[in-house]
């Protein structure tokens, strides 16, 4: 093959797309929001670490990435826990061969009551869950982000409108989803000057997944302690909101997971080459 041609050949096989040639973790990609941001991430040409507490749904999403041409990781495990974090790093910078470019923080769930029936347990879990989780897996990423080798790295950082106006009944995932903005602003300015990281957060309002769905489709998630937290709003809740469930916001309707990905993948992408240490509200509008 002559230089020409086989120079032509590798462009053709070179990775093609917003994220051409980028490494990125996205925790809680299993299902949901995440596991439609990994597949459009990979096919922005993203090679993409899924990690999930959920085994099987982790290599079925990183499975079907692979099959469908793309390029991906199943790295389950429990974000909650140091050892899986410090293994995901080392496994997804063994697979970038040496580097890191994203990091999602979207791995979550709610876990409800009103202010005077919390108990310490719910308390310390959210937070733990979306606030002390990210910063365990960002520090572990340090050496991958303070680098300057004139490639993009950027951080997003999964928030809600709760954490933004507040929720009854969500005191805990409230307040983690309102440190999210703190925790996304200073890494933003702690390591974008010298090393041109963008962080971002976006808030999420009411995206169809099942953390959104009837509470007796009987979706759960298994806590620390193995406690089974049942995920969902209550029909009567859903019922007492009745037509007017979406008055309030200008579209008139959820957002879907797809539309919810959408947009993570923009904030990652170089179109967001200048935005940093936002907090983008991806809400249909609600709550302007
Ligand atoms: N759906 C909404 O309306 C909405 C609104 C605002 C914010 N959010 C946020 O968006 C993010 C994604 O939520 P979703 O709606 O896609 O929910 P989902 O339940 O469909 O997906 C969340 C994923 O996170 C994983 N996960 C949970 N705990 C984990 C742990 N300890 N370690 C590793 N993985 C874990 C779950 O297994 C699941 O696959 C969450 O941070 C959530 O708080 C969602």
């Amino acid at each position: 093959m002559s230089d020409r041609v086989s120079q032509l050949a590798s462009q053709l096989n070179y990775p093609r797309g917003l994220l051409a040639g980028q490494v990125a973790i996205i925790t809680g990609s299993g299902q949901g929001i995440g596991a439609e941001a990994a597949r459009l991430f990979a096919k922005e040409g993203a090679k993409v670490v899924v990690a999930d507490i959920d085994e099987k749904k982790c290599k079925d999403v990183a499975d079907s990435i692979n099959s469908s041409g793309g390029s991906a990781l199943g790295v389950p495990g429990d974000i909650l826990k140091r050892d899986y974090v410090d293994s995901l790093i080392k496994k997804a910078a063994d697979f970038g061969n040496g580097k890191i470019h994203i990091i999602v923080n979207n791995a979550g769930y709610t876990w409800d009551g009103v202010i005077h029936k919390m108990t310490d347990k719910q308390w310390d879990t959210i937070i733990a869950l979306h606030c002390t989780a990210p910063f365990n897996l960002v520090r572990a990423a340090a050496p991958y982000f303070r680098v300057k080798d004139g490639e993009p790295r950027n951080i997003v950082n999964i928030s809600s409108t709760s954490g933004v106006h507040g929720n009854a009944g969500q005191l805990n995932y409230a307040l983690a989803k309102a440190g999210v903005t703190g925790f996304t602003k200073t890494i933003a300015k702690e390591w974008g000057p010298a090393f041109g990281v963008r962080a971002n957060s976006i808030a999420f309002g009411h995206i169809l997944t099942r953390l959104t769905a009837a509470k007796e489709e009987g979706a759960f998630v298994t806590g620390p302690d193995g406690e089974k937290i049942a995920l969902g709003i209550p029909i009567k809740q859903k019922q007492a909101a009745g037509d007017g469930a979406y008055a309030d916001i200008p579209l008139r309707r959820p957002g879907s997971a797809t539309e919810a990905a959408s947009s993570i993948l923009a904030v990652a992408s170089p179109l967001f080459s200048y935005v940093s240490g936002q907090t983008i509200m991806v809400t249909g509008g609600r709550n302007m």
